[in-house]
């Protein structure tokens, strides 16, 4: 794939004036993407679950201009401090989309999880951008196609954050390019629809350990694995992790599934431990989790499998099926490990609509 077909250069824009409004979800990696190359290249493919309630909702404002200019709103209030990152964002996705030059914005934002949450909240905020500017795009090009807007809007939203780019699509979304995945690609994601009905409705409670700031973020984070000591192993390792759980996604074999999205939120943070300068980023309260839920899935014989960001937080994946054990165990014992008791139900999601 050719990053030609996504520049847009229609330079000469009729005065329309306006505003798009779109849902964008969060998604959480089960083969994560830790590493990048020059414009957000992955160094290694990934695949996710688009999820279902933790998401955005942004409506872009438009008006004709004679420069660039924008405003941020998080819930009605003007947020300065959103606006560098935002205004990185719309310079690197100038060049594929030349007429954004031409107007001023206001950016209408807010999240359906809480800021202080600990959840990042770049995947649903930069996807739901992406999806507005990519309407305004078609607006202006009326032979686009359904599929390339997708495609587009994907393309977008991964020059603002990488993991933005899986958010476009429901359920199970990979992105980077392997041999596993026909049409994968670096610079968009692609849905995966092959997976059993196990994976359709599958549940994601989110622990929240540790609501706070993210300790290093993500910029940081894909650095450090330049020069790292394990960066060659570990990117091999991924192909080979998504390649298996793709056999695993398509036979509902869930002890497999458990196995590989396990060991990758394990090795997430080992590549942490590991890089110089080096970070811990789970708290006594994380390790307190999974030693619960790794004894409890023994003593039941159940799926519950854990997966982590780059943070403390723990998500916990299951089955529908296993919902009410799930819930026992978290009411009755996790609970007592997040911050104010918190935690967020969610599930599988259906992916980003125009509201
Ligand atoms: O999209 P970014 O640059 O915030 O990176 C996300 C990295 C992880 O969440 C740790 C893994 C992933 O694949 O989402």
């Amino acid at each position: 794939m050719n990053v030609q077909k996504f520049i847009f250069d229609k330079r000469e824009v009729e005065s329309i004036d306006g505003q798009t409004t779109w849902k964008s979800p969060s998604n959480i990696a089960l083969v994560k993407y830790w590493g990048k190359i020059g414009e957000q290249i992955p160094a290694n493919p990934s695949i996710s679950f688009t999820l279902n309630n933790c998401h955005t909702l942004t409506t872009l404002k438009y008006k004709k201009a004679e420069s660039l200019s924008f405003k941020v709103f998080v819930e009605g209030v003007r947020e300065e401090s959103f606006e560098p990152k935002i205004k990185k964002f719309l310079e690197r996705i100038q060049k594929y989309c030349s007429f954004i030059e031409q107007y001023s914005f206001e950016i209408h934002t807010k999240n359906t999880f809480p800021h202080s949450s600990g959840i990042a909240s770049s995947a649903s905020g930069l996807s739901a951008l992406a999806l507005c500017i990519t309407s305004i795009e078609k607006t202006l090009d009326n032979t686009m196609s359904d599929s390339f807007f997708k495609e587009k809007a994907s393309f977008l939203a991964r020059l603002g954050s990488g993991s933005a780019c899986r958010s476009i699509y429901p359920e199970l979304v990979v992105w980077g390019e392997n041999q596993s995945f026909e049409n994968s690609s670096d610079l968009v994601a692609i849905p995966f629809d092959g997976a059993h009905e196990v994976f359709k409705d599958f549940q994601d409670t989110i622990l929240l350990v540790d609501k706070g700031q993210k300790v290093v973020s993500s910029t940081v984070g894909h650095n450090l694995m330049h020069n790292h000591p394990f960066s060659k192993q570990r990117f091999t390792q991924a192909h080979e992790n998504l390649e298996q759980l793709k056999k695993a996604l398509i036979e509902g074999d869930l002890k497999t599934f458990t196995a590989i999205v396990e060991s990758e939120a394990l090795t997430l943070h080992a590549m942490m431990m590991t890089s110089n300068p080096y970070f811990i980023l789970m708290k006594p309260n994380t390790l307190n989790i999974i030693e619960e839920v790794w004894a409890y899935r023994e003593k039941h014989n159940l799926n519950l499998t854990i997966t982590l960001d780059a943070g403390a937080n723990v998500h916990l994946l299951y089955p529908k099926s296993e919902e009410k054990q799930a819930m026992s165990l978290i009411n009755n014992t996790l609970i007592e490990f997040c911050e104010n008791k918190s935690y967020i139900c969610d599930e599988v999601g259906s992916g980003s609509v125009e509201i």
